[in-house]
Parts: C-alpha cells; sequence; structure tokens
C-alpha cells in the first residue's frame, strides 16, 4: 500500500520540527517546501542524516517547486511572518495573507482532493481565506489553535497540582487570540472536576496565562514565536487523520450555525478522521461562557470583515 504523502509549506521553525516529528511517526513521505533556495533542501538532507538512527523508511525531499508537492494527501501551512515583541497575531494580517493566497491557489492546483491544516497567523482569518481561495469543503480545511492552547491549559494545571499532565483535560475555545476562550468548567484531572481542586482566584490566574502564553513565548525568544509546542498540536491533528483515529480535538474550523455563529472559523471541539473535520460537537455553555465566545466570534468577525481576497 503507498504511503501517505505530507506536504509542509514553510520550512521555517515550525516547519522544521514538524518534518522531523512526521518522519518520526512515520506518518508519510514528507516534502517539505519554502521559497528561500535552500533552506528546505538543507533540512530535508539533514533530517534524512538522522533516518537511520530515527528508524524511519519514510522519504523527506525539500523543494522550491510546488509540483513536488503534487497529489498529496495533507497540507500544513507555516508560512509567513511570525510574531516579534510587541507585535499582535493582528499586525501579521496584510503580509501573511499575500502569502497565503499564493499558497492557496498552488494547493488547489497540485492537490485538489487534499486535506489542509493551517497554522500561519493571524490563524482564523488565514485558515478562513485559504478555504475561501481554495473553494475546499469545511471538512478538509482546519486551522490549528485550540489543541496549543488547550495543552498550555493543560500544562499550568498540572504544574500548580504537581499531577501528571496526562490526567488533566482541559477545553480553550474561540479565537486564537487574547479573547480565546478557556473553559475551567469543562477540565478535570482523571474526571476530578477542576474547580474541586484548586480555588477561584488561582484558576482566574491561570486563564490569564493561558491567554497570553504565545506572548510569553515571543517576549523570551525575541526573534520569532514558540515552534515546538505549535508543530506538536497539528502532528497530533495531522496524526488522527492520517490514521483515521477519530480523535476529539478542539481546531479551528468553519462555523455554519454551530454555538449561533455562521460564515467564519473559530476553535470548537471536533472529531478528526480520514474525512477531515467528522463531527462538530456543541457544548452546552452558560451565560458567561456564551459572551465570552460571542465577544471572540466577533473578534474574528472583525478582522475577517477588514479583509479583501
Ligand atoms: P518562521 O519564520 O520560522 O517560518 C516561516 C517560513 O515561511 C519561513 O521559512 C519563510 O521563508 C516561509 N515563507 C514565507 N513566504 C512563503 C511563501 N510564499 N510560501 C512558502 N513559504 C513561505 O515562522 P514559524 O515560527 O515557523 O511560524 C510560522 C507561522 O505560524 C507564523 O505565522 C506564526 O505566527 C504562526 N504560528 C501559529 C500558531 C498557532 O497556534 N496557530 C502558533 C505559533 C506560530
Ligand atoms: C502562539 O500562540 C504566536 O500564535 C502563536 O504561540
Amino acid at each position: 500500500m503507498a504511503r501517505a504523502k505530507i506536504s509542509l509549506i514553510g520550512a521555517g521553525n515550525i516547519g522544521g520540527v514538524l518534518a522531523q516529528l512526521a518522519a518520526q511517526r512515520e506518518l508519510g513521505d514528507v516534502v517539505l517546501f519554502d521559497v528561500v533556495e535552500g533552506l528546505p533542501q538543507g533540512k530535508a538532507l539533514d533530517l534524512s542524516h538522522a533516518s537511520a538512527l530515527a528508524q524511519t523508511d519514510v522519504r523527506i525531499l525539500g523543494t522550491t517547486d510546488y509540483a513536488d508537492t503534487a497529489n498529496s494527501d495533507l497540507y500544513i501551512v507555516t508560512a509567513g511572518l511570525a510574531r516579534k515583541p510587541g507585535m499582535s497575531r493582528d499586525d501579521l494580517l496584510a503580509t501573511n495573507l499575500k502569502i497565503i493566497r499564493d499558497v492557496s491557489q498552488n494547493i488547489k492546483r497540485y492537490s485538489p482532493g487534499a486535506i489542509v491544516i493551517v497554522v500561519s497567523n493571524p490563524l482564523d482569518v488565514m485558515v478562513w481565506a485559504l478555504k475561501e481561495i481554495t473553494g475546499f469543503p469545511r471538512e478538509r480545511v482546519l486551522g490549528m489553535a485550540g489543541v496549543l492552547d488547550s495543552s498550555r491549559f493543560r500544562y499550568f494545571i498540572a504544574e500548580k497540582l504537581g499531577v501528571s499532565v496526562r490526567d488533566v483535560v482541559a477545553v480553550v475555545l474561540g479565537g486564537h487570540g487574547d479573547s480565546m476562550v478557556p473553559l475551567p468548567r469543562y477540565c478535570s484531572v482523571s474526571g476530578i472536576p477542576l474547580q474541586r481542586l484548586m480555588d477561584q482566584p488561582t484558576i482566574d490566574a491561570i486563564v490569564k496565562r493561558v491567554q497570553g502564553a504565545g506572548g510569553e513565548i515571543v517576549g523570551l525568544l525575541k526573534t520569532g514565536s514558540a515552534f515546538f509546542s505549535p508543530a506538536q498540536s497539528a502532528i497530533e491533528m495531522a496524526e488522527s487523520i492520517l490514521r483515521d483515529q477519530k480523535r476529539v480535538l478542539p481546531c479551528a474550523v468553519y462555523l455554519d450555525g454551530e454555538y449561533g455563529v455562521s460564515g467564519i472559523y473559530m476553535g470548537v471541539p471536533v472529531q478528526l478522521g480520514a474525512g477531515g473535520v467528522e463531527r462538530v460537537f456543541e457544548l452546552e455553555l452558560n451565560a458567561s461562557e456564551q459572551a465570552l465566545l460571542k465577544k471572540s466570534s466577533e473578534h474574528v468577525q472583525g478582522a475577517i470583515s477588514s479583509v479583501t481576497l
């Protein structure tokens, strides 16, 4: 049986780690694409030199030619600028939109049947733009943010309680920005509700840290943004799709009335399998959670309204 083909558009910080994880997990043959001549080829060759040690047989090709991505099963798009200190994700919009236009047209041309995971920021607008430009159905275009934001939430809870992060369940919905909506009521440690384990001021402080976690890393790195955890997050999504695992993960998906929102992308829990986004789950929210989600969706809607494709 032929291996799956995964194309990574953008061979920067996240793209490089994605290639390494995809190869190590043997998700399929990997094509690493970038517009900077030498960068994808160099990273692909370096990773190939490690394949004997990583005990992986998958092929890793570096390229600046989109034709090499033809007939991919899955794309992960990280092309674009990353944040520098003092920048918001929205500050990247104009530059990254131009890049996403080019990426979308090439994906549509070379792999019209592919599933696409977008990572580039501002995430909710970039993934919406890619769907609009390719015309792909909503099942096949999704964005990575909620897996990362929830993973950060899980880590901060585990760190505070001194428990294994593996036993912490945490959910973050909404747009991937300061208005994201961590949901403490839906968090637990092996089924024990978070609110029985922590007082409200501690939970509030963790929620605030989750919302600012991307900025915290940018402030420390100074030359770019987080890349290990974003790559790991996107690979979780890719693996669920390529291995038809049916995992339920918070992802940015095109909403069509769910949560009272239509025509934009926002993070909600979905089932990921061979068909891409196979199911959208609607959580029961109380009035204050609904208000926060509405505010987050209005922020995304505002950003989308400012865009001409
Ligand atoms: P990076 O700067 O290391 O890599 C980006 C790569 O895109 C560069 O190698 C650049 O040459 C390439 N590129 C530029 N124009 C291109 C084009 N037209 N076609 C193909 N490639 C092109 O950035 P990094 O750290 O890998 O981040 C990538 C993106 O992911 C950024 O927009 C960043 O803000 C975003 N991000 C999103 C997260 C999320 O949760 N959704 C988390 C972290 C970062
Ligand atoms: C992050 O959350 C900057 O979106 C990026 O790390």
